[in-house]
């Protein structure tokens, strides 16, 4: 394990004192949510299931033992713990670099407490370095390509990957996002968007984050 994965697996520990007594959490997507599952299997007896934001997810909370749950027969869902691709002071966030952004941003809308876990790499003080994710309907995929284009960003189609809801991705290079929910707004607004990696509306209620022995929390 190198060190970015050591941190990674210390900030998905530190995360299971968030879902002590919580019947229902919901989970993300990536490879530090992949620690939290090696976690939970640990512990599986404590909860009643968990609600997934991916195929990739669900197929490891199965092999753990963790019973999948359908959000729509669930509600509310009080936890929900995922990584994030870039995390500023605001605990606003990039996410997407998996691909999961849509059911990600579902499932973090239907949770009341939104914890999220990364590394020290993730955190910066402007989101943009890393490139944007949307998702976006097939034949829309140039549309929207020229669109954000008027909005000064470089979008590269992620050529070779079709989401879980059979759509497409654009990762949107050199983008300043100076104004995170301004910007989420106006990406919304694009007709054949379906969801944009831009959790600024809704960002992250706790974010933990390891650096070294320490695990900061904002
Ligand atoms: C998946 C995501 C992930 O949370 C994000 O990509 C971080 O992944 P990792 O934990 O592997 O660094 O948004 O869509």
């Amino acid at each position: 394990m190198n060190q970015d994965d050591i941190n990674k697996k210390k900030a998905a520990q530190a995360a299971l004192k968030y879902i002590k007594d919580v019947p229902v959490i919901g989970v993300g997507t990536g490879s530090t949510v992949n620690h939290f599952i090696n976690f939970l299997a640990d512990s599986r007896g404590d909860f009643e299931g968990a609600v997934s934001s991916s195929e990739g997810t669900s197929e490891r909370l199965r092999k753990a033992g963790i019973p999948v749950l359908d959000l729509n027969a669930v509600g509310t869902i009080e936890v929900y713990v995922d990584g994030a691709d870039e995390v500023n002071p605001g605990k606003q966030l990039i996410k997407g670099g998996g691909g999961a952004l849509t059911r990600e941003k579902i499932i973090a809308a239907a949770s009341r407490q939104f914890v999220c876990i990364v590394d020290g790499s993730k955190c910066v003080d402007v989101l943009g370095a890393f490139p944007l994710p949307i998702e976006v309907i097939p034949m829309a995929r140039s549309y929207v390509a020229r669109e954000m284009v008027k909005l000064g960003g470089q979008p590269v189609w992620r050529e070779n990957f079709i989401t879980d809801n059979h759509n497409q991705i654009l990762d949107v290079h050199n983008l300043d996002i100076m104004e995170p929910v301004k910007l989420e707004q106006i990406i919304n607004n694009i007709t054949g968007v379906v969801t944009v990696g831009l959790f600024a509306m809704r960002p992250a209620d706790v974010v933990l984050i390891s650096r070294g022995d320490k695990i900061v929390t904002l």
